[in-house]
């Protein structure tokens, strides 16, 4: 089968790598890879209604950033739209080099009508990521895609290489652009139902008349029979976890955020805003018509959430008609309550199968490692702070940093952030500040993340990622820890946190930089849930922290530097 099948919901390929086999110096041995990204507005209708959506050259969403292991990238993004812009890349962990992370504490905003190029080394990392847009709520328009992070060829993958790769980028969908969804925000309103799933940027496939309006465009991805496919999916969406699935098909997951999984299959998964999982599909159906790729809204009431479903076809080479009839239907958790975290804890880590290198992944034994620090973060629903709706964690809401954290340290800026963030719940009033954690390079440091709020909350590190070893429903406690997973707690970078529950979370603070540590429900990260944890190295010698890069951008009270 041809690449331009597999990718045909991407209109690939205007978009080409150029890879320099030369070693660069500047922070890294391996190949230079150049890649432009051009960040525009453009008018579709994914849901019937024409909208104005972020397309990352032209695309919408963008197309797979692909690279291997120890690549040097070198990504110029072009900012044409008509505010500030960033790209994030989270879980590429920018060892030693926050100044290309791409969130406000580590980088001014690119301006609209500029570009600048993002100098990044991918190091020591496998596995599938994607990129967006993290200032302004603009996410919530598109400007995503797929990133991915290959192994290098001496390094097995512990299954039989797949045909190909296939990928899908499912998300819960408003017909509201994100100015419009920003000013509901901040007028101190939920959003509300989204309007609709998207799946790869198109709308659902019409299954059911009632339901689905005429003249919707679907997603088709099309195979051939008897093949076994790597399907990389990936919640780009705001807020609501989905339900994915394909009729009849299995769902092999072999891998999340740059671990490989004990390979378990599922006939559904249940997919939290942020997270990232491959799974392989193996074509092994009769062809006798196209069968349903479903995304629908998990936790609401689904006869109000209806139209929250996003549907795709995947269709065989020989297939003999259309997809008919219902849709396979989702989990039902009426008595069956502990579905969705019982799924969850069933994610974990192949220790015996290499990662990037050829020791084996689980070979850190986090779990005879010391804790060294303690935090405990509260969750709570949305508050009222100086007249504003603010979502907070222990009480702080955050204010928007006017000058990456670095770059005031360097330039000895004074008073841009402070390090009192409360790492326990307090019982003071809540406050908008910019507070962050002052975390201890080379601490290993537990984090527990208690969910007060009546919906699931996902969180996320960027950095490094951390062992998820424990999630319950209730308060968590000192004698929680005696339930936790300590061989093969599987190793990401986003958690869900249930309503009325708590996850704990195991990671080695060992890069140093200052890393976004946020709530990953779009809204809620807007409303101000979010912290920074700062980390230096006390006896830095250059070893540990690359410096700014040559073409930094400057802002706020160093805007005068920008040449
Ligand atoms: C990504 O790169 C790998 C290794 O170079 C290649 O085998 C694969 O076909 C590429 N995938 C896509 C989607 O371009
Ligand atoms: C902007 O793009 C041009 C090439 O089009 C490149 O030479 C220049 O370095 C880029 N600017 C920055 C700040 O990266
Ligand atoms: C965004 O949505 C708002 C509200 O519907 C509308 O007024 C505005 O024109 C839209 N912006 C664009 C560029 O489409
Ligand atoms: C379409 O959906 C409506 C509303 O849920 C339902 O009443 C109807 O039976 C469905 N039609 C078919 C053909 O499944
Ligand atoms: C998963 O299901 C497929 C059939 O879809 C089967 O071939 C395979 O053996 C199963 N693998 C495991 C590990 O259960
Ligand atoms: C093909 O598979 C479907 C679903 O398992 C089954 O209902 C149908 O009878 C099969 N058709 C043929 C021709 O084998
Ligand atoms: C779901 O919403 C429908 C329509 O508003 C309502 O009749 C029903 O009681 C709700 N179901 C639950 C379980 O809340
Ligand atoms: C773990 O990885 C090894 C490769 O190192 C593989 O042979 C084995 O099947 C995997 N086990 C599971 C349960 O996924
Ligand atoms: C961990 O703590 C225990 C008890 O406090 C101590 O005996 C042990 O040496 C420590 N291990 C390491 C690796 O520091
Ligand atoms: C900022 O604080 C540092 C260390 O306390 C001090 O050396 C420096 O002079 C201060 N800078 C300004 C501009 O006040
Ligand atoms: C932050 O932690 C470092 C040690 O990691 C310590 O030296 C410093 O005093 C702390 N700063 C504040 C403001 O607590
Ligand atoms: C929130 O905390 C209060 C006080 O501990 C408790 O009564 C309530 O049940 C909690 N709600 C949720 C959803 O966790």
């Amino acid at each position: 089968m041809s690449m331009s099948m597999v990718f045909s919901t991407f209109s690939l390929f205007s978009f080409f790598f150029h890879i320099a086999l030369l070693s660069n110096l500047c922070f890294g041995a391996g190949p230079r890879v150049h890649t432009d990204l051009h960040v525009s507005y453009q008018t579709l209708s994914p849901l019937g209604v024409p909208q104005r959506v972020i397309a990352i050259n032209g695309n919408f969403p963008g197309q797979p950033i692909n690279v291997t292991t120890n690549d040097n990238l070198y990504v110029n993004v072009f900012n044409e739209l008509d505010e500030d812009l960033l790209i994030t890349w989270p879980g590429v962990q920018m060892k030693r080099n926050a100044w290309s992370d791409g969130v406000l504490g580590t980088n001014c905003p690119i301006p609209p009508k500029w570009n600048w190029t993002y100098k990044f080394q991918v190091k020591d990392q496998i596995g599938s990521f994607y990129y967006f847009p993290s200032l302004n709520f603009q996410k919530a328009s598109g400007g995503f895609g797929p990133f991915v992070i290959n192994n290098r060829d001496i390094i097995p993958i512990p299954f039989a290489q797949p045909e190909n790769d296939i990928f899908i980028m499912i998300g819960d969908w408003y017909t509201q652009n994100h100015t419009a969804l920003r000013a509901t925000l901040d007028s101190g309103k939920a959003l509300g139902i989204p309007d609709g799933v998207l799946i790869n940027g198109k709308g659902p496939y019409q299954y059911n008349a009632t339901l689905v309006p005429g003249g919707i465009q679907h997603t088709q991805i099309d195979v051939e029979p008897g093949k076994t496919y790597r399907v990389r999916v990936h919640h780009v969406g705001i807020s609501t976890t989905l339900n994915f699935r394909i009729q009849n098909h299995n769902l092999l997951l072999v891998e999340t955020e740059g671990r490989y999984t004990i390979q378990t299959n599922y006939s559904n998964f249940d997919i939290h805003a942020g997270q990232s999982y491959s799974f392989l599909v193996s074509t092994d159906q009769n062809a006798s018509a196209d069968y349903y790729i479903v995304a629908s809204a998990r936790f609401v009431n689904e006869s109000l959430w209806q139209k929250v479903t996003g549907v795709a076809v995947l269709h065989y080479k020989n297939s003999m008609g259309p997809a008919t009839g219902p849709l396979p239907p989702p989990p039902d958790d009426t008595y069956y309550k502990d579905f969705s975290i019982n799924q969850a804890r069933s994610v974990r880590q192949n220790t015996s199968a290499s990662g990037p290198r050829p020791n084996p992944q689980g070979s850190y034994k986090y779990g005879s490692v010391n804790i060294t620090d303690t935090y405990v973060l509260n969750i709570v629903p949305p508050v009222t702070i100086n007249g504003s709706t603010r979502a907070t964690i222990n009480g702080v809401s955050f204010r928007k940093p006017v000058v990456p954290f670095r770059l005031a340290d360097k330039h000895n800026i004074n008073g841009t952030y402070k390090l009192d963030f409360p790492i326990k719940p307090v019982n003071t009033t809540p406050v908008l500040d910019i507070s962050l954690i002052n975390a201890t390079f080379r601490a290993f440091v537990e984090i527990v993340l208690q969910n007060n709020d009546t919906t699931i909350q996902n969180f996320h590190l960027d950095g490094q990622s951390f062992y998820v070893v424990g999630m319950n429903y209730g308060i968590w406690s000192e004698k929680s820890r005696g339930s936790y997973n300590k061989w093969d707690a599987i190793s990401r970078c986003t958690t869900q946190v249930y309503p009325g529950g708590w996850t704990a979370i195991l990671v080695a603070i060992d890069n140093v930089g200052y890393w976004n540590l946020r709530s990953e429900n779009l809204d809620r990260w807007y409303l101000g849930q979010e912290t920074y944890m700062k980390v230096i190295n006390p006896e830095e010698n250059g070893r540990t922290e690359l410096g700014p890069p040559a073409n930094v951008l400057y802002c706020g009270p160093l805007h005068y530097l920008q040449k």
